[in-house]
């Protein structure tokens, strides 16, 4: 049986993907710190928890765990807080991980797949985005996940690590069992923002930005579901036993959606009135980030199964009605 260290497994997309392994006959350990994950979210394997910075209690987990590939999702996430602590990203995101990748080499653990990020890219040249494209970061979120992704490249070359860096665009969705979904404290993230605005809780919903060259002046983005994202990772992990090297794919549905089309999508949803407030732009927002996927497609064999926003909505919503966490 696969042994799967999933570290930041207590996190939204690291319970999901959890729960994908274990489905898939995987056996599961999850590494945490718990400081932004739940520990209700951990229930398929065991929780350890710790944090990436402490060297010696990663060491002592692969002293008595044998593990045969690592999912790699702990990190600082929001751009508009890297832009105000940067100290903080490149702590947490680049030497967390550098600990982690020091400590798999000398245990001889071989196989990692990497959560990175669109933000690796910037401000896009082109309609869609595709792994060729140019990184240049606007935001040192994206520029601590680049940075990872540079080691990888290097690990690769020089002890022989097989990684795959997934750069997601923006994630979004909830397991449609309603076993775990997203929950953030604050809440950031756009979806969950206007989903709780339905139901009366949170803060005000804001509008960050209408002044940009957009097709109604709010940002776009491509948002693809979180059990979507899970099954290329299981993808990614499969394609890394046969396949050396380090290796990069855009996750993503390929469809933009300007922040006004995912209210109007979730009015439908929820069947509630959403209002807003407009406010000034968030820093280190690039104005749209859609994804070309078709290297996951084509190499990986992915295929994603949520290909319109209500859908998505509808899980998430699913979620947001009954959180059980
Ligand atoms: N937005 C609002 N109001 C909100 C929240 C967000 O208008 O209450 C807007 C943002 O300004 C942005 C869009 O909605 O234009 C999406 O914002 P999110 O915070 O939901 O997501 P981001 O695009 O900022 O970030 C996500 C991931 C990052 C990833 C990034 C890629 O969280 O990890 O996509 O750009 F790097």
């Amino acid at each position: 049986m696969t042994h799967v260290l999933v570290c930041g497994g207590a996190g939204y997309i690291g319970a999901h993907m959890a729960k994908a392994l274990a489905r898939a006959g995987c056996k599961v350990t999850v590494f945490d710190n718990l400081s932004t994950g739940h520990r209700a979210a951990v229930q398929w394997g065991e929780l350890v928890e710790g944090d990436l910075l402490d060297k010696e209690a990663l060491e002592r987990l692969f002293k008595t765990h044998r593990f045969d590939a690592v999912m790699h999702f702990c990190a600082l996430s929001q751009v508009a807080e890297s832009v105000r602590d940067p100290y903080a990203y490149y702590r947490n995101n680049v030497v967390g991980t550098l600990n982690l990748l020091d400590v798999m080499h000398h245990a001889g653990v071989k196989q990692l797949v990497f959560s990175s990020t669109a933000a690796v890219y910037g401000v896009p040249t082109t309609d869609k985005l595709d792994e060729s494209h140019s990184t240049l970061p606007i935001n040192p979120y994206g520029a601590s996940k680049l940075m990872v992704e540079t080691m990888l490249e290097d690990a690769a070359k020089a002890y022989g690590l097989r990684s795959a860096a997934l750069r997601y665009f923006n994630a979004a969705g909830a397991d449609p069992e309603g076993d775990i979904g997203e929950s953030h404290t604050p809440e950031t993230h756009l979806i969950p923002n206007v989903l709780l605005h339905a139901l009366g809780m949170g803060e005000g919903l804001k509008v960050f930005g209408d002044d940009y060259a957009t097709r109604d002046g709010t940002c776009v983005r491509d948002y693809v579901h979180v059990n979507d994202l899970a099954a290329a990772h299981l993808l990614a992990m499969r394609h890394l036993d046969d396949h050396e090297g380090a290796h990069r794919f855009n996750l993503g549905s390929g469809s933009g959606y300007t922040v006004m089309e995912v209210i109007e999508a979730a009015r439908k949803v929820t069947g509630k009135s959403i209002s807003f407030s407009l406010a000034p732009r968030r820093a280190g927002d690039p104005p749209v980030l859609v994804a070309d996927s078709k290297r996951a497609v084509e190499v990986l064999g992915w295929r994603p199964s949520f290909v319109d926003m209500p859908a998505i909505i509808e899980t998430a919503w699913h979620w947001h009605c009954k959180p059980r966490y």
